[in-house]
């Protein structure tokens, strides 16, 4: 089996090296040796020593080579990788990719091509780095009915959320970003990491794997963490709760629920607990229970380790097994409608602005009785310029019936700007 890398950046310049660093532990698991038979790279690579390597300038070249057996797309995007990972299958070569974005949005087309020519697609390196889910899914619970997968799959926006948590400091969105550009934890364009799109496509391939469903990344509701604020923060400790950025599925006997948004997770909660860059992901099944998997979420040796994981793999399985490379027997994959936010049903926080007169709470109150929504938690704090901030933790409610409301305490005469609303997790 010998390997061909496509891009040589943090990922790619990580797998060359796992390769030589490691290369004798892996042949002690799998009984021979990896070898690169090719590295595509438009320049090189600081970290690697290309010496001894055959160096192409043309990725293309790396999916034509006939000595080449497995092909790592490493070079992220979708336009080329997309034409790189076909023309490899159409070679008959076996696929490792990292690229998340690429499985979500043509995983059907690819998925299907490579069924058709016998070959695997492995991407275990796309959702969440160095912590081994993937497998754990499709191998570990196999025999399970997965119930649901909720997890902290965006290392960028946990950052983020975690240093704005920080007690005392009170940080704004906008400078703990920019601190985390200067830390290399954001890109320089960080909107796929904080409006959600990243954890998007993660979570798309989740609920795939988990259920045997489609990806579905065209129904998927996103929002990110751009509108978290710090008061939004300080309000949700004084109430128990730590704010972090949470993918959620869930296999519904007639849909899928399918949600990437921020949360209110209580403090005892064991994702709470899950700071700076670190991922974590909770899957629920039938005869496991909960279990959870922790790690770190990206970076140049998790994230290789995840590849090389997949590379051992298919050297392992490689003319054994049928190609279900979602997890599932192709055939056997059941479209299932995925769940509007409006039909979704949980508590939620919101933070209201409101000129500080009397009679607003009762106000306030009554409309929210009109919708039948009910106030579990309710703080009310002074603001500046005689305004007051009410911040309500309602019972769980249906999504329409909450915006409803919403739209009623936005017309308010009282009422200033816009209202926040945080869901509430709820995993039970
Ligand atoms: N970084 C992580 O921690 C991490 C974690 C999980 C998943 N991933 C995924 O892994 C993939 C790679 O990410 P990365 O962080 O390694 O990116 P990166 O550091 O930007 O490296 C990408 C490499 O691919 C090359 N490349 C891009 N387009 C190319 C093209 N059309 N032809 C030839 N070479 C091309 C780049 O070359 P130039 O330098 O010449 O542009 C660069 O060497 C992405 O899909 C990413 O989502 C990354």
């Amino acid at each position: 089996m010998q390997i061909g890398i496509c891009g040589l950046g943090t990922v790619g310049s990580g797998a060359f090296n796992l390769i030589s660093g490691n290369g004798q532990e892996m042949k002690r698991r799998i009984g021979r040796e990896l070898t690169i038979a090719q590295v595509g790279c438009r320049r090189d690579h600081p970290d690697c020593d290309l010496s001894s390597t055959n160096v192409t300038r043309d990725i293309f070249d790396v999916v034509k080579n006939p000595e080449v057996d497995i092909v790592l797309e490493l070079i992220g995007g979708t336009d080329d990788a997309l034409k790189l990972v076909m023309e490899a299958i159409s070679n008959k070569k076996h696929v490792v990719t990292a690229n998340k974005a690429l499985i979500a949005e043509h995983g059907d087309e690819i998925f299907g091509a490579a069924s058709k020519r016998g070959v695997q697609v492995r991407f275990e390196a796309a959702i969440a780095g160095g912590i081994p889910i993937v497998k754990a899914i499709r191998e570990g619970l196999a025999a399970n009915r997965v119930e649901w997968v909720a997890g902290i799959i965006n290392g960028t926006s946990n950052y983020i959320l975690t240093e704005m948590s920080e007690p005392g400091r009170n940080l704004a969105f906008a400078d703990v970003l920019k601190d985390a550009q200067d830390l290399g934890y954001a890109e320089a364009d960080p909107t796929f990491d904080v409006e959600g799109i990243d954890a998007a496509h993660k979570l798309t391939i989740l609920s795939s794997i988990a259920f045997g469903v489609p990806l579905r990344f065209d129904a998927i509701y996103t929002e990110g963490i751009s509108g978290i604020t710090s008061e939004d923060i300080g309000y949700a400790r004084e109430l128990g709760y730590t704010i972090r950025h949470l993918g959620v599925t869930r296999n519904l006997e007639d849909s899928v629920e399918l949600r990437v948004h921020p949360c209110l997770v209580a403090n005892s909660h064991m994702l709470a607990q899950v700071n700076g860059v670190m991922n974590a992901v909770m899957v629920g099944s039938d005869a496991a229970g909960a279990t959870m998997y922790y790690g770190a979420g990206a970076g140049s040796g998790p994230t290789a380790s995840a590849v090389l994981g997949d590379v051992i793999d298919i050297v392992r399985t490689d003319g054994v097994h049928s190609v279900a490379n979602l997890g599932f027997m192709p055939e056997t994959l059941e479209p299932k409608r995925v769940m509007e936010i409006q039909e979704f049903e949980g508590s939620a926080y919101l933070r209201l602005v409101v000129s500080d007169e009397p009679g607003v709470m009762a106000r306030i109150s009554t409309i929210l009785g009109q919708y039948k929504i009910s106030i579990e938690a309710l703080i009310q704090k002074d603001a500046r310029g005689g305004d007051a901030h009410v911040v309500i933790i309602t019972n769980s409610v249906l999504e329409k019936s909450l915006n409803d409301a919403m739209q009623e305490l936005a017309g308010l005469d009282e009422t200033k700007g816009d209202i926040a609303r945080i869901r509430v997790a709820d995993f039970s």
